[in-house]
Order: structure tokens, then C-alpha cells, then sequence
């Protein structure tokens, strides 16, 4: 189903099988949640796996939102933090004000949050950049978000519970899923901080676990109870059977929500899949990072990914 708002340049309004607002971005050729729920993918790989009964009431919570687009995670991530008496020091990574400006030109968008929590929030930062409230504080970091991430871990390394990753996927924006833009993230996090994304790719995996984290692959059953085995295979090869990673200093190897990876994803990692996208001047083109990433994995020794397709049974696997 489409609303009746028409397209904005690059964007075009969409309403998700949750029945959800969202938006599809040209620019990118891809949509920024799944077409299953943008709210239900806001709870499922963010708000859920975040484990907000670890905080006591009274505690602040510092959270990174990369790539707040419409600012749903963050938004659905204050609204379950409130009534556990939790504070947000938050900060967000945004290279496009028009997304959120779009969806809150939307009444079905704004009557998806509570006047006073998640709309507050989104209506004050796009006003001021700033968010200030009785259930915490927070800014935005316009710009791109390689650009803007030393100016955060100045102000926050090593002190972050959660980082929320929610680029578009590696294939269209690998400047967000570099091994160098993956580790300056890793940096954010204090020892029981997690970074969490919907995506299980096999680079931005590997990316991770240089960086030093141990990782786990969110459930599918837990996290989306729709999906079905063999679908969403196009971008991510692991995508019916992962929702995504959860990364973090002292993660638990299990959870209702996490599993370790199994056999397949970890051979995954070690194939060309897992060949990382390099960004050293974090300035560089997305067709740039591509291009030389497959030149690494023509160069590389490692097992083509088609051959660990075809040892999986998985479709496009090599004959
Ligand atoms: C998948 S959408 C994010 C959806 C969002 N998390 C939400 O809940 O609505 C990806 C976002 O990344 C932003 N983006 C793309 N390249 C960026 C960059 N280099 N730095 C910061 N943001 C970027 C896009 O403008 C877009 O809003």
C-alpha cells in the first residue's frame, strides 16, 4: 500500500506489511526497512536484542543511532526505554534531513509515536538538531557519517551501550560497512555495550571480529516469526537464516535473541564473501571501495563464495 503523499526527489513513501510508514530511496535502490514492518524491524533487531532490563530505573543509557533516516529505531527505542525509568543520552549520524522531514510531514507517521516521547523526539531534532526532555538529552551529527565519527568518539569512546547500525546494505553503501568506519564503532562501545544491525553479511562480520568483538547472529525465529527460509537471499546469503549481528566487548555467546553462528556462516566468513570493504581516507567513493574490493577478492586465496554456496545447497552455487 502507498500513501497518498507523493514522491520527494529521491524518496518515495511507503507503508510496510505492519502497516508502518516508510520510505524507498531511489538514490540507493533499496528500502529503508523491510518491507515485513519498519516498526517491527525497529523492536525485532533493535529495541528487543538491546535488553533494556539490564538498566536500573534512573540509569542513563547512551545510545548511537547510525543512520537515523526516519528515526524509527530511535524513536521505538525510547518508548520501550521510558517505562523501565531509563534516560537516553543519545546521539545520532545523518547525512539527509529530508527523510525525517518527510515522514513527520506524515499524520500516519506522527500517530505511530506518543506526543510526548518518540514525536517529541523526532519534532526537536529536526527543529534544532537538539533533544531535550525529562527522559534524556541528545544530539545530531548532520553530515556524513564517516566525517562526524571522530567528533563522537571524542566526546564518547569506550562509553556506549548501544550503537544502532542502519546503513543501507554493504552492496549499495559499503562506505558505512568499511573495516575502518566498522572499527571506529567498535570504539564507541563500553565493555557491556552492544552494537546492533540487521545485517549478517559476511565483510562487515569479519570487519567486526578484527576489530575485536565477539559477534552472534540475531535469531530469525525470534526476531522475525514471518520469515521464510529461502527468502531475502538476494543482498545477504545468510539473510533466512539471521537477522542480522550483534557485537559487543563482553557478549554472551547466547540469548532468546542471539545464537552463535553456526558452521555455515562461519566458513562464510572465511571465503571471499568475507573479503572486508576498505575505506583508509574514510573519504572515498562507494564505486571506489567496490572496485578495489573486487580486485582483493580476485587476488585473494580464500574459497569463492560460490563455492561455499554450492557446498550449502544454497542457490548460485558454482557447477
Ligand atoms: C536504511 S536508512 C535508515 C533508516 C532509519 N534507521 C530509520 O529507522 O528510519 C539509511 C540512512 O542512511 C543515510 N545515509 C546514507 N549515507 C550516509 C552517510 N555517508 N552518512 C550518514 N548517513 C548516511 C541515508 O540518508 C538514510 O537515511
Amino acid at each position: 500500500m502507498t500513501p497518498k503523499a507523493p514522491a520527494t526527489g529521491h524518496l518515495s513513501p511507503r507503508i510496510t506489511d505492519d502497516g508502518s510508514f516508510s520510505l524507498h530511496s531511489a538514490e540507493f535502490a533499496e528500502g529503508f526497512h523491510s518491507r515485513r514492518g519498519a516498526l517491527l524491524e525497529a523492536h525485532c533487531t533493535y529495541v528487543n536484542p538491546a535488553q533494556l532490563e539490564r538498566f536500573s530505573a534512573g540509569e542513563e543509557l547512551t545510545l548511537v543511532d547510525v543512520c537515523v533516516g526516519l528515526g524509527t529505531n530511535s524513536a521505538a527505542l525510547l518508548e520501550a526505554a521510558v517505562p523501565l525509568g531509563i534516560r537516553l543520552r543519545w546521539f545520532g549520524l545523518e547525512i539527509d534531513p529530508s527523510p525525517l522531514a518527510l515522514a513527520l510531514a506524515q499524520p500516519c507517521f506522527r500517530r505511530q509515536w506518543q506526543p510526548a516521547l518518540g514525536l517529541d523526539l523526532l519534532q526537536q531534532l529536526q527543529t534544532s538538531g537538539r533533544w531535550l526532555s525529562p527522559h534524556g538529552r541528545g544530539e545530531m551529527l548532520w553530515g556524513d557519517a564517516r566525517g562526524q565519527i571522530e567528533a563522537l568518539l571524542g566526546q564518547v569512546a569506550g562509553r556506549c551501550d548501544l550503537v544502532m547500525l542502519d546503513a543501507f546494505s554493504p552492496r549499495h553503501c559499503p562506505q558505512l560497512w568499511s573495516q575502518e568506519f566498522l572499527a571506529a564503532l567498535s570504539g564507541l562501545l563500553a565493555p557491556r555495550g552492544r552494537l546492533l544491525t540487521y545485517c549478517s553479511a559476511a565483510a562487515p562480520r569479519r570487519s567486526l571480529m578484527a576489530a575485536g568483538l565477539p559477534l552472534a547472529a540475531l535469531r530469525s525465529e525470534a526476531s522475525d516469526p514471518g520469515a521464510e527460509a529461502g527468502d531475502d537471499l538476494g543482498d545477504d546469503p545468510n539473510g533466512a537464516w539471521s537477522a542480522g549481528t550483534v557485537a559487543g566487548p563482553e557478549l554472551e555467546p547466547s540469548s532468546p535473541w542471539w545464537r552463535p553462528l553456526s558452521a555455515m556462516e562461519r566458513e562464510h566468513l572465511l571465503s571471499r564473501a568475507g573479503e572486508p570493504y576498505r575505506d583508509p581516507s574514510g573519504t572515498a567513493a562507494a564505486s571506489t571501495i567496490l572496485t578495489e574490493r573486487l580486485s582483493a577478492q580476485a587476488l585473494s586465496g580464500a574459497e569463492p563464495a560460490s563455492v561455499w554456496r554450492r557446498r550449502w545447497g544454497l542457490p548460485g552455487g558454482a557447477r
